[in-house]
């Protein structure tokens, strides 16, 4: 048994708009006391729109909740002329603890490749937010049985120029594309292998100090069905949870189910 903290994180995407979010964040803190969650059992956290964040944040703080909140992106830039952007540091101010960077959808859709994403990490690391770096492999890829090399190499490059010390704490999620919104899930036993050789090439790169610390989320798909299942394997610290994160009760089932794997 590692003493990795079990992390359930929801990822909104592009769902609910700021009132939204207070009332599905009131929802979720409701439905956690019922299924008397706290954080000695795991962490949860929400990942809304950048316009959420302030509300989620005067909810949180105004009611001491103990769930926490990140961001879905990051630039790479420091605060200045770069128009649309959102700097670490005004994330930090509002008191995010995470920051997801190269989601699929992004790298997929604003074309970011794996030295967006490192560069990104280190405007994370350097606003002390903890960074959420998603890897994950097509289904050609997987259907090629390149798959472990593929999501290895993107971890390489993403985490390149960076010491151990510098990424102590790093969550690292993998996603693969096919399974993401599709209904389709990888097996308990692809996403074990998965973390497992991720853990190791943190290992070898890092040193084992990195590899052991470094929690590692499965992504795609994941439901209160799936979820005990898929986080039993000693490799994996958790999930990425997209849809089934949207609604405040169904996320804290999905919760209540992994915690009680
Ligand atoms: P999904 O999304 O749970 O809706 O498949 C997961 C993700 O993209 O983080």
């Amino acid at each position: 048994m590692s003493d990795r903290t079990l992390l359930l994180a929801g990822n909104w995407k592009m769902n609910h708009d700021h009132l939204e979010a207070i009332s599905s964040v009131q929802k979720l803190a409701w439905a956690l006391e019922d299924a008397k969650l706290d954080d000695s059992a795991c962490e949860v956290v929400v990942i809304p729109p950048f316009t959420d964040i302030r509300s989620v944040q005067t909810l949180v703080q105004g009611d001491k909740l103990w769930l926490k909140y990140g961001a879905q992106d990051v630039s790479q830039h420091a605060p200045g002329a770069h128009t649309g952007e959102i700097a670490a540091s005004f994330l930090s101010r509002l008191g995010c603890s995470y920051v997801v960077i190269g989601h699929s959808e992004r790298r997929a859709d604003n074309h970011e490749t794996n030295e967006t994403v490192a560069a990104k990490l280190r405007a994370a690391v350097e606003a002390e937010l903890t960074p959420i770096v998603c890897v994950g492999e097509s289904l050609q890829q997987r259907q090629d049985r390149t798959h472990i090399d593929f999501t290895l190499g993107q971890l390489d490059e993403s985490l390149a120029g960076f010491t151990a010390d510098e990424l102590d704490g790093l969550v690292i999620a993998y996603e693969p594309v096919w399974a993401i919104g599709t209904g389709e899930t990888a097996t308990a036993a692809d996403a074990a292998e998965m973390a497992t050789a991720i853990r190791a090439r943190i290992g070898e790169k890092f040193g084992t100090g990195l590899a052991e610390s470094t929690r590692i989320l499965y992504g795609g798909s994941v439901k209160t069905a799936n979820v005990a299942e898929i986080v039993a394997s000693a490799d994996v610290d958790g999930a990425l949870v997209g849809g089934a994160s949207l609604s405040g009760p169904d996320f804290a089932a999905l919760c209540k189910a992994a915690v009680a794997k």
